[in-house]
């Protein structure tokens, strides 16, 4: 082999030596043995060797290229497991982010913040639930279209995924004596077909007031006192007349709100007076006490103030998206 030649293996081997990690061999591979890479520069100076001398150059260059190779698939055979010693751990790195609370999270921590400063004690409950719980002590019949298997996560052994954090009410009543005033934050799931709109986990807000002489005044102002604070001064609260079993009288609750500078009512929950079946269900007595419970969407809420346009991308953990906020 040529000197010449002979200078091209030496440093072809030494860079071989000295790439690091997989990606660093593959970038030698590329370099010395790619399809533009320098054997192929070194194969097109044949033309400028002379005549007599190519037979022996193309031989030379032949061995050069099987040196290469055999070294090249030796490494490879190697693996690649510690770390090379060429990396430098001075290096300053490439501007790691601080990671952050979850979009949800936070939305749900600023909820409870308010309601907090109102008097509202943060419980939580179990997401794996039974039915009396979910249903029967919230005055839901055995017959109600809202516990169709197909609404509703079953287990089958008379366990079942929470659909609603309602539930957390009989947790609470049916433990402690009033008077009660607290907030539970958490999942909920039902089945649904993931959309724009739908997910089959969401998160609810469920407020819960039992005192001496609570009205629908105490519930109104309570709701209204959360959108000024949460949504800002200018925010409104409607109640429109809607039934759910657990209350009476019952109500959809809308906040109105400042959305691209435009007011909009937007539908965020039901609310209404604990029905006094409930009372009954955990023993204490209607006569006596009463009280005002609701219910929030938190994805709602946080798609609204924060102009998110699609409820999965919340869930899908897209760096992209998490990195807005
Ligand atoms: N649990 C209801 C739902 O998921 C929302 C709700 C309505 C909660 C009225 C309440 C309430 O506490 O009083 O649709």
């Amino acid at each position: 082999m040529s000197t010449h030649l002979q200078d091209h293996q030496d440093a072809a081997l030494r860079a071989l030596e000295q790439s690091a990690g997989a990606d660093g061999l593959e970038a030698w591979r590329i370099e010395w043995l790619g399809s533009k890479g320098r054997l192929k520069g070194l194969m097109g100076d044949i033309k400028d060797v002379a005549k007599e001398d190519r037979k022996a150059f193309g031989q030379a260059l032949n061995s050069l290229k099987g040196a290469l190779e055999a070294a090249f698939e030796q490494r490879k055979a190697k693996g690649e497991t510690a770390p090379s010693r060429l990396m430098d751990i001075t290096e300053p790195s490439g501007g790691e982010r601080a990671g952050r609370r979850h979009i949800i999270t936070r939305t749900i921590d600023d909820m409870l913040d308010v309601f907090g400063r109102m008097g509202f004690t943060p419980v939580t409950g179990p997401e794996l639930e039974d039915e009396r719980h979910n249903f029967t002590a919230l005055n839901v019949p055995e017959a109600h279209p809202a516990r169709e298997p197909t609404d509703n996560f079953y287990l089958g052994d008379g366990r079942m995924l929470r659909s609603q954090t309602s539930t957390v009410q009989i947790r609470v009543l049916d433990h402690t004596p009033p008077p009660v005033r607290i907030v539970a934050a958490g999942r909920v799931y039902r089945p649904d077909t993931h959309d724009a709109t739908h997910y089959s986990m969401f998160h609810q807000v469920e407020g819960l007031y039992v005192d001496r002489n609570v009205t629908i005044v105490d519930l109104k102002s309570t709701l209204l006192a959360f959108a000024r604070a949460y949504f800002g001064s200018d925010a409104e609260v409607r109640m429109r007349p809607s039934f759910f079993p657990f209350t009476e009288p019952s109500a959809e609750v809308d906040m109105k709100m400042k959305i691209k500078g435009k007011w909009q009512w937007i539908e965020l929950g039901g609310c209404g007076m604990v029905d006094p079946n409930v009372l009954q269900e955990v023993g204490i007595d209607p006569e006596e006490w009463t009280g005002f419970a609701f219910g929030l969407g938190v994805e709602r809420i946080a798609m609204r103030r924060y102009g998110i346009g699609d409820i999965r991308w919340m869930f899908e953990n897209d760096e992209r998206f998490l990195r807005r906020f």
